[in-house]
């Protein structure tokens, strides 16, 4: 079982650096580069960069859920202490379900911006609407820029009890 958990731990970090990693690459590199492009070139080199993403960034993120949700039973987490809040008493945990909570808000903006706004992006019918989606596109990868940003801050907090 302990070797399972640090096989979890690693795995996790690994993980949440090809995510985090991905994601601050798009905002910083990826965009601003292809924004230098003409606009046909722009939309196919962007899409095709979002595309491959998307496989490699869900995959990381479904693994990050799994690991993840295997060290907080290792830390005793159980249905009981979690529908009941008592798991989340401790102040790391506390911390842990703040986490949690960025983590869900997150997804819900990745899911939008991969399956919604994103396709709306680069195959809207009329280039204004085009313009709308893009905009858009933008400030969801920017907010999910600056939440992962505070996951990993919170995490390293949740990783050292002694420090909350
Ligand atoms: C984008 C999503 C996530 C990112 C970027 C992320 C990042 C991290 C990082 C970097 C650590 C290691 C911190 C350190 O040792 O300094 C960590 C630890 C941890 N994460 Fe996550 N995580 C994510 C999602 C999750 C989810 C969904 C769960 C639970 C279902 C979770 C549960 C944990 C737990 C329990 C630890 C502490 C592990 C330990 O030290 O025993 N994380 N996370």
């Amino acid at each position: 079982m302990e070797m399972i958990y640090k096989v979890a731990v690693a795995t996790h970090v690994i993980a949440a650096t090809i995510w985090v990693g991905g994601v601050l690459f798009m905002a910083l590199v990826a965009i601003p580069v292809a924004r230098t492009l003409e606009p046909k070139m722009r939309v196919r080199v962007t899409s095709a960069i979002g595309r491959r993403f998307q496989r490699v960034g869900w995959a990381s993120l479904g693994w990050l859920v799994l690991s993840g949700s295997f060290m907080m039973y290792f830390w005793g987490a159980r249905w009981a202490n979690l529908t009941d809040l008592s798991f989340f008493q401790a102040p790391h945990t506390r911390v842990l379900s703040l986490k949690l909570g960025l983590v869900t808000l997150m997804l819900l903006l990745s899911l939008t911006h991969d399956f919604f706004v994103g396709p709306r992006a680069s195959q809207s019918e009329s280039a204004a609407q085009a313009a709308r989606y893009r905009t858009m596109a933008a400030w969801q990868g920017r907010i999910t820029g600056v939440l992962v940003i505070v996951i990993v801050i919170l995490a390293t907090m949740v990783a050292r009890p002694w420090l909350v």
